[in-house]
Order: C-alpha cells, then structure tokens, then sequence
C-alpha cells in the first residue's frame, strides 16, 4: 500500500478525514526555494471545504503548518518539508451506520473486502477527499517554483451534467492561440477564491444552478476539470515509464473521483485522420515550433514545448440522501441506505486547485528526474 509518489520529488501524504491531522512529506526539494507561505495559503483557499453552496458544509480552515523542512528565512534547507494541518470539524457519529453498511459508489465495501471492520470509515478515512488538502500542500510549493521557471498551470470547471465551459484555447498553439489562453488563464486567476472557476459565467451560473436542483433531488452530479500548463520548455520526461503523461496520470488517478483522463484531443483522436491530428512545425525565433497541438504537450512522453493540456472526468458523489440498496455486512441482509451527513453535491469545483496540484507536482519532479540536456534543471 502506498501513499507516496514521485521520483526525484517524492511525496508522500498522511491522515485520515477524522484522525488529528493530515499531512505531507516532501522530499527532493531544491534547497535555497523561499516558500510564499500567504501565497500557499490561498492556493489551499481554493480548495478548502464549507465556503460555497455548491461543497460540503464541512468549514476546515485548512492553514498549513510547517514542521521541518525549511530555515529561519522560510526557505527550503534540503532536508524533506513536512507539513501537518489540523482536522478540526468532524462528526464521526454520522458514520456509525455504514461501518455496516457500505455506501455505493465509496470505497466502503471495497475496504471492508480488504481490511474488514477494521478501517476507518469515519468521514470516509483514507479514501477521503480531505487527503487531497496535503496534496495541495506539496503541489502549491511545486507551483510556487514553476512559476520562478516561467511555466503558469491554470484549470476550471470543463463541465457539470452536459453544462459544459468555454474550454481552454490549448488545442492550436498559434500566437493569436497563445494570446487568446493566456487571458483565459488571467481570468481564472482573477476569480475570488470562492467564485466557481468557469471561463464563461454564464455557463458557471448554469453549473451551479444544476448542482443545486440536483442536491435537491437528494442526489449528486459528475464533471469535468480541464488543466493546462504554459511555458514548459521541449525536451522534459523520457519515453515509456517515465513519459510525462504517465506521470500526470499517476498523480491524478490517486485523487479520489476520477474515473477518466485524456490529453490534447484524447478520445476525439478516434474521429480524426493523420492530416488533422498530426502537429505541423514552423520556425519561431529560431526554434522549431508545433502550430497545433493535438497531442497536448507531449510526444513520446518527451514536452514538445507546447502547452500540457488534460481533462479529467470525475464522477458523481457517491454519498446521497436519495434512498439505494445496499447489504448490512453483519448480518448479509438486504438492506436501504439514505446517506445524511455533509457531503459534496459536486466534486468538480473543488477538484480544480486540485487537478492544477497534480499538474504541479508530476512536471517539477519530471523536469527534475528526466531534464531536457538543453534546458537549465
Ligand atoms: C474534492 C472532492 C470532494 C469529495 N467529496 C466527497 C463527499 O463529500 N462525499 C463522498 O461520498 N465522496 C466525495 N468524494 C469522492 C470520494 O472520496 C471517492 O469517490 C471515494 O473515495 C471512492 O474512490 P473512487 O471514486 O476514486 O473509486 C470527493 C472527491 C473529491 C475529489
């Protein structure tokens, strides 16, 4: 069983949604990195529970604190940067029931086939999605260095139910293309921390208003989050086991929810002919440049120097008022579970500064395991 990741950086996060805290290791830093710790902050603002009507009504502070990791300046010092934070709102009565009675669509039942009565199922344990708050952790640090390295990672809500947003202009990699993502990433990074993080807000309001017709129905609704990283030179990740998509999808597939992953075109490449999804080169400045960018950053898992563009899709909450059949595995009877308690009507919003985490991490330890020879490490 593993909770860690990473090759050169090496993450490795802890907690349970009820235990004390949760927390992350964060080993391979470079040394001398100043840690933005306001920055860091609100980076986990985005993701923090219990602000918004469309996330669980769970209020956690979710404030970082540093154990070790970093000198009197806040800079990272080499040894590995542990971060705890405190879980201070839990309510583990409401989880006594499915401690018998697996919820569909959770983990539950699956757990219970592995560890039986003994794992945690309070507030979801393990399998919470309170584990992706150390996850912001370590991926708001890694942001904080890829941007000193010129590389901007923005994502946003592609899609609710059939909604869907405006999506990134990350497909043609034109300069008017260019021009046209960098003033949608300005326009994410302008939203509030608690505005939902759509490009258009009228397909935003339309998302929301989804949301809540389906919480009110006592149920839950899907999506898609679309991630995008500028700025990453060519020549970054290897080919195979150490491809850059590889990478992304080890660290996406660990959050929890997400159930599908394609970059560039993905699935569309089925429809398209050679002529259509192959990326043409042009000279630029005296390097040769893809036009479009189908493949959505990377070939042969190696950056082509294009953006790194992927959509997520995760799934509808699994914990619903509306009543479903389930099993009371004490007794193997048939039984009707209504799950009450504070619940997400809708992950992906909250998914976002998540999804942009992930990106984070999987380029910086990329960039630091498999550097392009031409590229500065
Ligand atoms: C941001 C976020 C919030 C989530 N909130 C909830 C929630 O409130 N209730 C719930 O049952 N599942 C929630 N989930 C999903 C479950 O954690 C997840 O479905 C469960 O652990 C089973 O894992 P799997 O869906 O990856 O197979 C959330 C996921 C994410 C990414």
């Amino acid at each position: 069983m593993s909770f860690s990741f990473g090759t050169t950086l090496r993450v490795q996060i802890f907690g349970q949604s009820h235990a004390p805290s949760i927390g992350c290791v964060v080993e391979g830093l470079p040394a001398g990195i100043h840690v933005d710790m306001e920055a860091l902050q609100r980076f986990m603002d985005r993701r923090a529970p219990g602000r918004t009507p469309w996330s669980t009504p769970r209020k956690e502070a979710d404030v970082p604190h540093v154990l070790c990791g970093l000198n009197a300046q806040g800079d990272t010092c080499g040894a590995p940067v542990t971060m705890v934070i405190e879980n201070t709102n839990t309510r583990s009565k409401d989880y006594d029931r499915l401690q018998r009675v697996p919820r569909p669509g959770h983990a539950d039942y699956s757990a219970w086939a592995k560890w039986g009565a003994d794992h945690d199922v309070r507030g979801g344990g393990f399998f919470s999605a309170r584990l992706t708050a150390p996850l912001c952790m370590a991926g708001g640090i890694a942001l904080q260095i890829l941007e000193s390295r010129g590389v901007c990672i923005a994502a946003h809500v592609a899609q609710v139910g059939t909604v869907q947003d405006e999506p990134f202009d990350a497909l043609n990699n034109s300069i008017e293309a260019q021009r046209h993502l960098s003033e949608q990433m300005a326009t994410l990074r302008a939203l509030p921390s608690d505005a939902f993080p759509t490009l258009n807000a009228d397909a935003g309001s339309q998302m929301i208003e989804l949301i809540d017709t389906t919480r009110r129905a006592l149920d839950s609704i899907g999506g898609v989050v679309e991630c995008v990283a500028t700025g990453m030179p060519a020549g970054v990740g290897g080919p195979r086991y150490d491809g850059l998509q590889g990478a992304v999808a080890h660290v996406v597939f660990g959050i929890p929810a997400v159930k599908g992953l394609e970059f560039g075109e993905g699935f569309g490449v089925a429809e398209l002919c050679g002529s259509q999804n192959n990326d043409p080169y042009e000279m630029r400045e005296g390097q040769p440049v893809p036009s479009t960018n189908h493949a959505g950053g990377s070939l042969g898992g190696i950056t082509t120097g294009a953006p790194v563009l992927f959509r997520m899709a995760v799934k509808p909450t699994p914990s619903i008022c509306a009543p479903q059949a389930s099993v009371d595995l004490s007794s193997m009877d048939a039984t009707t579970l209504e799950v009450h308690g504070r619940h997400d009507p809708c992950v992906a919003a909250r998914a976002v500064p998540i999804a942009e985490a992930a990106m984070a991490l999987a380029l910086l330890d990329s960039w630091l395991s498999h550097p392009s020879g031409k590229t500065p490490r």
